[in-house]
């Protein structure tokens, strides 16, 4: 119970400092040397709350990925700055995220939530994002790569072969630092 309750803790602070979020010219300049205009594109429609976390990611990304190839070293990065792209598929607000961070330890009352008009849309997006994102990459026509760390960039039970599975737990590490 103490540790579901610091980890709530801790994700509403991350929500919090998401507030002051920035991103700097330089930051836009590096991510559009990183991406297709494509991809540039839905990295811009993310909230700057967002782009500031996925910008976060991928630098730990980087920094830890060193020792792998740079066909993989390069696929993570894309990743991390794409891997929240589902949550363009609604207007989130700051509440929206803080209340789906106090549901998300309690099923029934998220389920009775996300019945209502008003947040069945939003609590929809911010549960489903990970396969929402990865169906419109898909659509798009990204590789197969690509669809698979943002499906599973959530999932602690994904199996996948190496060097996919590396690059998973390095995302995942990254995410729930940042
Ligand atoms: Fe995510
Ligand atoms: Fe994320």
């Amino acid at each position: 119970m103490k540790k579901i309750f610091s980890k709530v803790i801790y994700r509403c602070r991350q929500v919090l400092w998401a507030l002051n979020s920035k991103v700097t010219p330089e930051e836009e300049t590096w991510t559009a040397s990183l991406l297709t205009k494509e991809e540039y594109t839905i990295f811009s429609q993310l909230n700057l709350s967002d782009q500031r976390h996925c910008l976060d990611v991928a630098y730990y990304c980087k920094e830890k990925a060193k020792h792998l190839e740079e066909k993989q070293q390069k696929l993570l990065v894309k990743v991390s700055l794409l891997h929240d792209m589902g949550k363009r598929h609604h207007r989130l607000q700051l509440w929206h995220r803080i209340l789906y961070v106090l549901l998300q330890n309690h099923p029934n009352w998220l389920n009775k939530a996300k019945k209502t008009s008003l947040l069945q849309k939003p609590l929809e997006v911010l549960a489903c994002h990970s396969s929402i994102g990865a169906e419109e990459a898909k659509k798009r026509g990204w590789s197969n790569d690509v669809i698979t760390l943002i499906h599973h960039h959530h999932n602690p039970h994904a199996t996948l072969e190496q060097p996919l599975a590396e690059l998973l737990t390095l995302l995942q590490e990254a995410d729930e630092k940042y």
